[in-house]
Protein backbone atom coordinates (compact mmCIF):
# COMPACT_ATOMS: atom_id res chain seq x y z
CA UNK A 1 0.00 0.00 0.00
CA UNK A 2 2.49 2.72 0.95
CA UNK A 3 4.82 1.69 -1.71
CA UNK A 4 1.70 1.92 -4.21
CA UNK A 5 1.33 5.68 -3.09
CA UNK A 6 4.79 6.42 -3.32
CA UNK A 7 4.86 5.36 -6.76
CA UNK A 8 2.12 7.54 -7.57
CA UNK A 9 3.39 10.70 -5.76
CA UNK A 10 6.68 10.00 -7.78
CA UNK A 11 4.75 9.86 -11.10
CA UNK A 12 2.43 12.92 -10.30
CA UNK A 13 5.93 14.72 -9.60
CA UNK A 14 7.30 13.58 -12.72
CA UNK A 15 4.01 14.74 -14.76
CA UNK A 16 4.52 18.11 -13.10
CA UNK A 17 8.16 18.71 -14.13
CA UNK A 18 7.35 17.27 -17.73
CA UNK A 19 4.59 19.52 -18.49
CA UNK A 20 6.70 22.70 -16.64
CA UNK A 21 9.30 21.77 -19.04
CA UNK A 22 6.75 21.01 -22.00
CA UNK A 23 5.14 24.68 -21.26
CA UNK A 24 7.81 26.37 -21.36
CA UNK A 25 9.13 25.27 -24.58
CA UNK A 26 5.88 25.87 -26.04
CA UNK A 27 6.19 29.35 -24.85
CA UNK A 28 9.54 29.83 -25.91
CA UNK A 29 9.08 28.62 -29.39
CA UNK A 30 5.85 31.30 -29.40
CA UNK A 31 7.81 34.17 -28.02
CA UNK A 32 11.14 33.25 -30.74
CA UNK A 33 8.45 33.17 -33.88
CA UNK A 34 6.43 36.93 -32.69
CA UNK A 35 10.66 38.33 -32.56
CA UNK A 36 11.41 37.21 -35.49
CA UNK A 37 7.69 37.92 -37.96
CA UNK A 38 7.88 41.54 -36.12
CA UNK A 39 11.82 41.33 -37.32
CA UNK A 40 10.54 40.58 -40.93
CA UNK A 41 8.07 43.41 -40.80
CA UNK A 42 10.33 45.59 -40.01
CA UNK A 43 13.20 45.10 -42.62
CA UNK A 44 9.82 44.57 -45.30
CA UNK A 45 9.11 48.25 -44.45
CA UNK A 46 12.85 49.32 -44.81
CA UNK A 47 13.14 47.28 -47.91
CA UNK A 48 9.62 49.02 -49.41
CA UNK A 49 10.92 52.36 -48.74
CA UNK A 50 14.18 51.48 -50.98
CA UNK A 51 13.57 49.22 -53.46
CA UNK A 52 9.87 48.57 -53.18
CA UNK A 53 8.94 44.66 -54.31
CA UNK A 54 12.42 43.14 -53.76
CA UNK A 55 12.26 41.45 -49.93
CA UNK A 56 15.55 40.09 -48.96
CA UNK A 57 18.02 40.66 -46.24
CA UNK A 58 20.22 41.16 -49.20
CA UNK A 59 18.82 44.27 -49.58
CA UNK A 60 20.12 45.44 -46.01
CA UNK A 61 23.26 43.69 -46.86
CA UNK A 62 23.56 45.68 -49.54
CA UNK A 63 22.40 49.16 -47.74
CA UNK A 64 24.98 48.20 -44.71
CA UNK A 65 28.14 47.92 -47.27
CA UNK A 66 27.09 50.95 -48.58
CA UNK A 67 27.33 53.14 -45.20
CA UNK A 68 31.00 52.39 -44.55
CA UNK A 69 32.59 51.84 -48.22
CA UNK A 70 33.31 55.94 -48.79
CA UNK A 71 36.97 55.20 -48.38
CA UNK A 72 38.37 56.39 -52.10
CA UNK A 73 42.16 57.78 -52.42
CA UNK A 74 42.70 61.06 -54.05
CA UNK A 75 44.79 60.67 -57.25
CA UNK A 76 44.60 63.90 -58.34
CA UNK A 77 42.27 67.49 -57.30
CA UNK A 78 42.75 71.09 -58.51
CA UNK A 79 44.23 73.43 -56.38
CA UNK A 80 42.07 75.41 -53.85
CA UNK A 81 38.47 73.34 -55.00
CA UNK A 82 36.62 75.84 -52.17
CA UNK A 83 38.00 78.69 -53.97
CA UNK A 84 37.03 77.84 -57.51
CA UNK A 85 33.55 77.77 -55.90
CA UNK A 86 33.02 80.69 -54.13
CA UNK A 87 34.51 82.67 -57.55
CA UNK A 88 31.59 80.95 -59.15
CA UNK A 89 28.81 81.82 -56.62
CA UNK A 90 30.54 85.94 -56.46
CA UNK A 91 30.00 85.80 -60.55
CA UNK A 92 26.63 84.69 -60.16
CA UNK A 93 27.63 81.45 -62.48
CA UNK A 94 26.09 77.70 -62.08
CA UNK A 95 29.25 75.90 -62.22
CA UNK A 96 28.43 72.08 -63.88
CA UNK A 97 30.21 69.22 -61.94
CA UNK A 98 30.28 65.90 -63.76
CA UNK A 99 30.70 62.66 -62.31
CA UNK A 100 32.02 59.94 -64.36
CA UNK A 101 33.12 56.36 -62.47
CA UNK A 102 35.25 54.22 -64.50
CA UNK A 103 37.24 51.20 -64.93
CA UNK A 104 40.17 49.27 -66.35
CA UNK A 105 38.92 47.68 -70.05
CA UNK A 106 39.62 47.66 -73.59
CA UNK A 107 37.71 50.11 -74.88
CA UNK A 108 38.53 52.54 -72.01
CA UNK A 109 40.72 55.21 -73.55
CA UNK A 110 38.55 55.37 -76.23
CA UNK A 111 35.93 56.34 -74.34
CA UNK A 112 37.26 58.43 -71.87
CA UNK A 113 39.32 60.50 -74.96
CA UNK A 114 35.76 60.85 -76.12
CA UNK A 115 34.53 62.19 -73.12
CA UNK A 116 36.89 64.78 -72.68
CA UNK A 117 37.13 66.36 -75.46
CA UNK A 118 33.58 66.83 -75.20
CA UNK A 119 34.38 68.27 -72.16
CA UNK A 120 36.62 70.23 -73.21
CA UNK A 121 34.13 71.89 -75.83
CA UNK A 122 32.15 73.32 -72.91
CA UNK A 123 35.72 74.75 -71.22
CA UNK A 124 36.24 76.42 -74.81
CA UNK A 125 32.77 77.70 -74.64
CA UNK A 126 33.38 79.12 -71.24
CA UNK A 127 31.06 77.41 -69.63
CA UNK A 128 31.99 76.72 -65.15
CA UNK A 129 32.76 72.98 -64.90
CA UNK A 130 34.60 70.72 -62.70
CA UNK A 131 34.84 67.16 -63.75
CA UNK A 132 35.50 63.98 -61.16
CA UNK A 133 36.15 60.73 -62.51
CA UNK A 134 36.49 58.01 -60.16
CA UNK A 135 38.57 54.84 -61.17
CA UNK A 136 37.21 51.38 -59.77
CA UNK A 137 40.62 50.40 -58.58
CA UNK A 138 42.83 50.44 -55.24
CA UNK A 139 45.27 52.61 -56.38
CA UNK A 140 46.03 55.59 -58.66
CA UNK A 141 46.19 54.29 -62.31
CA UNK A 142 48.86 56.63 -63.61
CA UNK A 143 47.44 55.74 -67.50
CA UNK A 144 44.21 56.95 -66.44
CA UNK A 145 45.94 60.22 -64.99
CA UNK A 146 48.88 60.10 -67.96
CA UNK A 147 45.16 59.98 -70.46
CA UNK A 148 43.50 63.33 -68.66
CA UNK A 149 46.48 65.20 -69.00
CA UNK A 150 47.48 64.63 -71.85
CA UNK A 151 43.76 65.08 -73.39
CA UNK A 152 43.01 68.16 -71.09
CA UNK A 153 46.34 69.58 -70.88
CA UNK A 154 47.40 73.32 -72.38
CA UNK A 155 47.76 71.96 -75.70
CA UNK A 156 45.50 68.78 -76.30
CA UNK A 157 46.59 68.77 -79.62
CA UNK A 158 49.94 67.24 -78.39
CA UNK A 159 52.88 69.38 -77.46
CA UNK A 160 54.96 68.76 -79.92
CA UNK A 161 57.93 71.20 -81.36
CA UNK A 162 56.84 70.51 -84.84
CA UNK A 163 53.27 72.07 -84.26
CA UNK A 164 55.14 74.89 -83.52
CA UNK A 165 55.60 76.27 -87.28
CA UNK A 166 52.78 75.22 -88.58
CA UNK A 167 50.02 77.78 -89.40
CA UNK A 168 47.24 76.38 -87.45
CA UNK A 169 49.60 76.67 -84.39
CA UNK A 170 48.45 79.59 -82.54
CA UNK A 171 44.64 78.35 -81.95
CA UNK A 172 42.95 80.56 -79.13
CA UNK A 173 41.18 78.94 -76.71
CA UNK A 174 44.11 76.26 -76.42
CA UNK A 175 45.40 76.70 -72.46
CA UNK A 176 42.28 76.66 -71.04
CA UNK A 177 42.34 74.10 -68.64
CA UNK A 178 39.61 71.47 -67.17
CA UNK A 179 39.94 71.07 -63.80
CA UNK A 180 40.00 67.50 -62.87
CA UNK A 181 39.60 65.43 -59.39
CA UNK A 182 40.96 61.90 -59.72
CA UNK A 183 39.47 59.23 -57.20
CA UNK A 184 40.13 55.90 -56.85
CA UNK A 185 36.71 54.38 -55.47
CA UNK A 186 36.89 50.52 -55.87
CA UNK A 187 34.07 48.74 -55.66
CA UNK A 188 33.67 46.56 -52.31
CA UNK A 189 34.38 43.22 -52.68
CA UNK A 190 31.52 41.89 -51.05
CA UNK A 191 29.58 43.06 -54.04
CA UNK A 192 31.79 41.19 -56.62
CA UNK A 193 31.02 37.89 -54.77
CA UNK A 194 29.85 35.43 -57.63
CA UNK A 195 27.04 33.97 -56.18
CA UNK A 196 25.73 37.71 -55.40
CA UNK A 197 26.73 38.53 -59.26
CA UNK A 198 24.81 35.69 -60.36
CA UNK A 199 21.80 37.27 -58.44
CA UNK A 200 21.48 40.71 -58.03
CA UNK A 201 24.20 41.73 -61.10
CA UNK A 202 27.42 44.24 -60.74
CA UNK A 203 26.69 47.14 -59.36
CA UNK A 204 28.98 48.98 -61.75
CA UNK A 205 30.06 52.45 -60.68
CA UNK A 206 28.18 53.09 -57.42
CA UNK A 207 31.51 53.06 -55.49
CA UNK A 208 32.71 55.57 -57.86
CA UNK A 209 29.68 57.64 -57.72
CA UNK A 210 29.22 57.71 -53.94
CA UNK A 211 32.95 58.83 -53.58
CA UNK A 212 32.38 61.63 -55.51
CA UNK A 213 29.79 62.86 -54.10
CA UNK A 214 31.44 62.14 -50.69
CA UNK A 215 34.38 64.45 -52.53
CA UNK A 216 32.20 67.05 -52.99
CA UNK A 217 30.16 67.22 -49.70
CA UNK A 218 34.02 67.71 -48.26
CA UNK A 219 34.64 70.48 -50.57
CA UNK A 220 31.96 72.37 -51.23
CA UNK A 221 29.53 74.34 -48.60
CA UNK A 222 25.96 73.74 -48.71
CA UNK A 223 25.18 77.18 -50.15
CA UNK A 224 27.70 76.74 -53.06
CA UNK A 225 25.95 77.05 -56.65
CA UNK A 226 26.37 73.84 -58.72
CA UNK A 227 24.33 71.07 -60.78
CA UNK A 228 25.81 67.39 -60.59
CA UNK A 229 25.38 65.20 -63.56
CA UNK A 230 26.42 61.29 -63.53
CA UNK A 231 28.03 61.25 -66.87
CA UNK A 232 29.19 57.55 -67.42
CA UNK A 233 31.93 57.42 -69.99
CA UNK A 234 30.08 54.95 -72.52
CA UNK A 235 27.51 57.55 -73.67
CA UNK A 236 27.75 59.98 -76.25
CA UNK A 237 26.79 63.77 -75.21
CA UNK A 238 25.24 66.73 -77.33
CA UNK A 239 26.57 69.61 -75.97
CA UNK A 240 23.27 70.85 -75.75
CA UNK A 241 22.18 68.68 -72.82
CA UNK A 242 24.98 70.46 -70.58
CA UNK A 243 23.43 73.87 -71.58
CA UNK A 244 20.36 72.22 -70.21
CA UNK A 245 21.31 71.17 -67.26
CA UNK A 246 22.65 74.28 -66.24
CA UNK A 247 18.73 75.70 -66.07
CA UNK A 248 18.40 72.64 -63.34
CA UNK A 249 16.85 74.22 -59.75
CA UNK A 250 16.88 71.03 -57.69
CA UNK A 251 15.98 67.98 -59.82
CA UNK A 252 15.70 67.86 -63.31
CA UNK A 253 15.19 64.30 -66.38
CA UNK A 254 15.10 64.91 -69.61
CA UNK A 255 14.92 61.71 -72.22
CA UNK A 256 17.75 59.29 -72.97
CA UNK A 257 18.17 57.78 -76.63
CA UNK A 258 18.89 53.96 -77.20
CA UNK A 259 17.23 52.14 -74.48
CA UNK A 260 15.66 49.63 -74.50
CA UNK A 261 12.23 48.49 -75.04
CA UNK A 262 11.32 52.02 -76.24
CA UNK A 263 14.41 53.13 -78.12
CA UNK A 264 14.10 56.35 -75.00
CA UNK A 265 14.08 56.31 -71.54
CA UNK A 266 12.17 59.77 -69.60
CA UNK A 267 9.56 61.92 -68.35
CA UNK A 268 6.01 61.67 -69.54
CA UNK A 269 5.18 65.44 -69.49
CA UNK A 270 1.58 66.96 -69.61
CA UNK A 271 0.13 69.86 -71.30
CA UNK A 272 1.03 72.13 -68.10
CA UNK A 273 4.88 70.81 -68.59
CA UNK A 274 4.47 68.73 -65.39
CA UNK A 275 5.88 65.36 -65.44
CA UNK A 276 3.02 62.39 -64.80
CA UNK A 277 4.88 59.29 -65.60
CA UNK A 278 7.56 57.65 -67.70
CA UNK A 279 8.20 56.37 -70.72
CA UNK A 280 10.52 53.24 -70.96
CA UNK A 281 10.55 51.44 -67.63
CA UNK A 282 10.06 47.54 -67.62
CA UNK A 283 10.11 47.82 -64.12
CA UNK A 284 6.42 48.72 -62.24
CA UNK A 285 7.69 48.97 -58.81
CA UNK A 286 9.80 51.81 -60.39
CA UNK A 287 8.51 55.13 -59.45
CA UNK A 288 11.45 56.42 -61.44
CA UNK A 289 12.69 54.38 -64.20
CA UNK A 290 15.29 56.56 -65.52
CA UNK A 291 18.88 56.06 -66.90
CA UNK A 292 21.46 57.26 -65.21
CA UNK A 293 22.28 59.52 -67.86
CA UNK A 294 18.51 61.15 -67.62
CA UNK A 295 18.85 63.20 -64.59
CA UNK A 296 20.59 66.02 -62.74
CA UNK A 297 20.49 67.59 -59.68
CA UNK A 298 21.82 70.84 -57.40
CA UNK A 299 24.82 70.58 -55.06
CA UNK A 300 22.17 72.15 -52.68
CA UNK A 301 19.87 69.40 -53.08
CA UNK A 302 23.37 66.58 -52.52
CA UNK A 303 23.84 68.78 -49.02
CA UNK A 304 20.46 68.73 -48.08
CA UNK A 305 19.60 65.06 -48.12
CA UNK A 306 22.75 63.24 -48.50
CA UNK A 307 21.05 60.42 -50.56
CA UNK A 308 22.90 57.15 -51.12
CA UNK A 309 23.07 55.12 -54.14
CA UNK A 310 22.62 51.49 -53.20
CA UNK A 311 24.96 48.72 -54.43
CA UNK A 312 22.45 47.14 -56.39
CA UNK A 313 22.31 46.84 -60.19
CA UNK A 314 19.18 48.26 -61.99
CA UNK A 315 17.92 49.94 -58.82
CA UNK A 316 21.08 52.47 -58.63
CA UNK A 317 18.86 55.18 -60.18
CA UNK A 318 15.64 54.54 -58.20
CA UNK A 319 17.26 53.96 -54.90
CA UNK A 320 18.87 57.03 -55.33
CA UNK A 321 16.52 59.17 -56.72
CA UNK A 322 14.03 58.05 -53.59
CA UNK A 323 16.55 59.50 -51.36
CA UNK A 324 16.58 62.83 -52.86
CA UNK A 325 13.14 62.98 -51.36
CA UNK A 326 11.76 64.81 -54.78
CA UNK A 327 7.96 63.76 -56.13
CA UNK A 328 6.73 63.71 -59.70
CA UNK A 329 5.39 67.44 -58.76
CA UNK A 330 9.06 68.67 -58.22
CA UNK A 331 10.87 67.03 -61.05
CA UNK A 332 11.91 69.90 -63.69
CA UNK A 333 11.63 68.94 -67.51
CA UNK A 334 14.21 69.39 -69.57
CA UNK A 335 15.44 69.91 -73.25
CA UNK A 336 11.78 71.57 -74.11
CA UNK A 337 9.66 69.53 -71.92
CA UNK A 338 11.43 66.29 -72.83
CA UNK A 339 10.85 66.42 -76.51
CA UNK A 340 14.18 66.28 -77.64
CA UNK A 341 16.80 64.01 -77.04
CA UNK A 342 20.50 65.17 -76.35
CA UNK A 343 22.43 62.05 -74.72
CA UNK A 344 22.33 58.56 -75.90
CA UNK A 345 23.53 55.43 -74.21
CA UNK A 346 25.84 54.36 -76.98
CA UNK A 347 27.02 51.38 -75.07
CA UNK A 348 30.58 50.51 -77.49
CA UNK A 349 30.61 46.51 -77.58
CA UNK A 350 33.14 45.44 -76.08
CA UNK A 351 35.89 43.63 -77.81
CA UNK A 352 37.40 40.27 -77.39
CA UNK A 353 40.43 41.48 -76.20
CA UNK A 354 42.24 38.28 -75.81
CA UNK A 355 41.46 37.46 -79.61
CA UNK A 356 43.64 41.19 -80.78
CA UNK A 357 46.97 39.78 -82.19
CA UNK A 358 49.86 41.39 -83.75
CA UNK A 359 53.14 40.00 -84.58
CA UNK A 360 55.81 40.10 -82.38
CA UNK A 361 57.44 43.37 -82.21
CA UNK A 362 60.61 42.20 -81.47
CA UNK A 363 60.96 40.86 -84.68
CA UNK A 364 60.56 44.33 -86.10
CA UNK A 365 62.53 46.27 -83.47
CA UNK A 366 63.85 48.97 -87.16
CA UNK A 367 59.97 49.87 -87.26
CA UNK A 368 56.99 51.09 -85.76
CA UNK A 369 55.64 47.98 -84.23
CA UNK A 370 57.34 48.01 -80.83
CA UNK A 371 56.38 51.87 -79.76
CA UNK A 372 52.78 51.02 -81.39
CA UNK A 373 52.73 47.36 -79.30
CA UNK A 374 53.46 49.33 -76.25
CA UNK A 375 50.87 52.27 -76.74
CA UNK A 376 48.23 49.39 -77.51
CA UNK A 377 49.48 47.18 -73.68
CA UNK A 378 48.98 50.36 -72.01
CA UNK A 379 45.55 51.14 -73.78
CA UNK A 380 44.66 47.90 -72.70
CA UNK A 381 44.47 46.27 -76.14
CA UNK A 382 46.52 43.66 -76.02
CA UNK A 383 48.31 42.14 -73.42
CA UNK A 384 51.73 41.81 -73.87
CA UNK A 385 53.25 38.19 -75.10
CA UNK A 386 49.36 36.98 -75.24
CA UNK A 387 49.23 39.48 -77.90
CA UNK A 388 52.09 38.63 -80.33
CA UNK A 389 52.27 37.08 -83.33
CA UNK A 390 49.54 35.08 -85.46
CA UNK A 391 49.86 34.06 -88.81
CA UNK A 392 45.88 34.15 -88.93
CA UNK A 393 45.91 37.94 -88.82
CA UNK A 394 46.36 39.82 -91.91
CA UNK A 395 50.10 41.36 -92.10
CA UNK A 396 52.07 42.06 -95.47
CA UNK A 397 55.15 42.65 -95.66
CA UNK A 398 56.72 43.51 -98.87
CA UNK A 399 55.06 42.49 -101.57
CA UNK A 400 54.14 39.02 -99.44
CA UNK A 401 50.71 39.28 -97.18
CA UNK A 402 50.43 36.62 -94.76
CA UNK A 403 46.17 36.29 -93.77
C1 LIG B 1 5.69 49.99 -41.71
O1 LIG B 1 5.22 51.10 -42.43
C2 LIG B 1 3.90 51.48 -42.08
C3 LIG B 1 3.46 52.58 -43.05
O2 LIG B 1 4.54 53.39 -43.43
C4 LIG B 1 3.86 51.90 -40.61
O3 LIG B 1 2.54 52.29 -40.24
C5 LIG B 1 4.30 50.74 -39.74
O4 LIG B 1 4.37 51.14 -38.40
C6 LIG B 1 5.69 50.26 -40.21
N1 LIG B 1 6.02 49.04 -39.49
C7 LIG B 1 7.19 48.85 -38.91
C8 LIG B 1 7.36 47.57 -38.25
O5 LIG B 1 8.09 49.69 -38.95
C1 LIG C 1 6.88 73.58 -71.43
O1 LIG C 1 5.48 73.54 -71.33
C2 LIG C 1 4.91 74.64 -70.62
C3 LIG C 1 3.42 74.38 -70.51
O2 LIG C 1 2.85 74.13 -71.75
C4 LIG C 1 5.24 75.94 -71.31
O3 LIG C 1 4.71 77.02 -70.57
C5 LIG C 1 6.73 76.07 -71.45
O4 LIG C 1 7.05 77.22 -72.18
C6 LIG C 1 7.32 74.85 -72.13
N1 LIG C 1 8.77 74.95 -72.09
C7 LIG C 1 9.53 74.77 -73.16
C8 LIG C 1 11.00 74.97 -72.97
O5 LIG C 1 9.09 74.45 -74.24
Amino acid sequence: MESVRLLRLTSRVWLHKFALVFLTIVFLTLIFKALKSSKQTASQNVSNERYDGEKDDEDEHGLAEATSSENYGVCQQPNEVGNMFQEWSKTNQTPLIIITPTYERSEQTAELTRLSQTLQLLIWAQMPLIWIIAHDSRVCHENVRALIDRKLGSNPFGNRQELQGHKNYNRPLVGTRLPVTILSAPMPSAFRDPERVRRFGLPRGVAGRRAALSWLIKHTRANDPGVIYFADDDNVYDLEVFEEISKTHRLSMFPVGLLQPSGVRGPIVDVHGRVIGFLGGRRPFRMFPVDMAGFAFSLALLHQKRPLMPFRATMEEEGFLRALGVDYGGIEPLANNCTRILVWHTMTAAPQVNSFQIPNPSGYSDTNLPLLAQNMVEQGLIKAAKGWFSHDIPTCLGQTCYT
